[in-house]
């Protein structure tokens, strides 16, 4: 676990302490959308924050507005109400600085899985042959070694995820927001994706938003969970998970695993 994930344990979740290392701090976020008359609340007073390099995860029923809050964090819809703090700077652009993988794994599918990988070096303007090498390199890491040259439609659903997420990765930011990257896959590859997510974090170590419905998932990979309300979505959880690093399958039969999913799932009204 690092270090600074370590020490927010130390400190109430909801003591907004932070200074300018804490890389996400929202502040009494609301979102209420308005189409065609119809008004609807998705989000009401959102406060939590992620530290550096820091794994949480983001749980709560459909509809309560978690895209919502990952759209708000990463520039692409502003908040009616509240603030968004990036390194202690709520007027920081972030539009372009934060990782995200939306809901919808998005490849473009007259692209090549290559050619998906580099877009993100493409839009920033980066040298590309060396974008390209680096995509090369980490293709076994991403379980893609072979398929660089397939089309999205070739790929099995597991494969677009990675891939997907691997796209992700390889814009190098230092905070990355991943929305349910594994919501469409069937159980046991799903196990399989969250332990090979938890080596390429390892890896990367960037600090992680990872939204999920899966109570148990939400454990294995955190180090903090948050839980929303049904919409209006707000928090009604914010706690750490002290299970050690690194996590093994074996540990959802611990004590303190089922403890906190009664938690959890007592919060979600389960
Ligand atoms: N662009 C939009 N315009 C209008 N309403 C929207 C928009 N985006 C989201 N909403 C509404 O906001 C609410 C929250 O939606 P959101 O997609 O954030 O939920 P969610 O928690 O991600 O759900 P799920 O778990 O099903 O993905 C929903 O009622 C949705 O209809
Ligand atoms: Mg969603």
């Amino acid at each position: 676990m690092p270090s600074s994930a370590v020490d927010r344990h130390e400190s109430h979740p909801s003591d907004m302490s932070a200074g300018a290392t804490t890389p996400i701090v929202i502040r009494d976020v609301s979102k209420t959308f308005r189409v065609d008359g119809r008004v609807v609340q998705a989000l009401h007073q959102i406060s939590m924050q992620a530290e550096s390099q820091e794994f949480v995860t983001l749980i709560g029923p459909s509809g309560c507005g978690k895209s919502t809050l990952l759209d708000l964090i990463c520039g692409l819809m502003t908040p009616d109400a509240g603030e968004i703090l990036l390194h202690g700077d709520a007027d920081a652009p972030r539009l372009g600085r934060i990782g995200y993988m939306p809901q919808r794994d998005l490849l473009l599918p007259w692209r090549s899985v290559m050619d998906n990988l580099l877009l993100g070096p493409e839009v920033m303007g980066q040298d590309m042959a060396a974008a390209r090498q680096e995509a090369r390199e980490l293709l076994p890491l991403f379980g893609l070694e072979g398929f660089e040259d397939y089309y999205p439609a070739t790929l099995s659903g597991g494969m677009r995820q990675r891939a997907a997420l691997m796209r992700t990765f390889l814009c190098k930011q230092e905070i990355v927001l991943l929305d349910e990257p594994f919501g469409a896959l069937d159980a046991l590859t799903r196990r399989s994706m969250r332990r090979w997510l938890l080596d390429v974090w390892a890896r990367f170590r960037q600090t992680l938003i990872f939204v999920t419905h899966d109570v148990d998932e939400a454990i294995f990979l955190g180090d903090r969970v948050v839980v929303l309300s049904a919409r209006p979505g707000t928090v009604i959880l914010d706690v750490p998970v002290e299970l050690p690093r690194p996590r093994d399958e074996a540990m959802v039969s611990l004590p303190e695993f089922a403890a906190l999913r009664r938690d959890l799932l007592s919060a979600l009204g389960l």
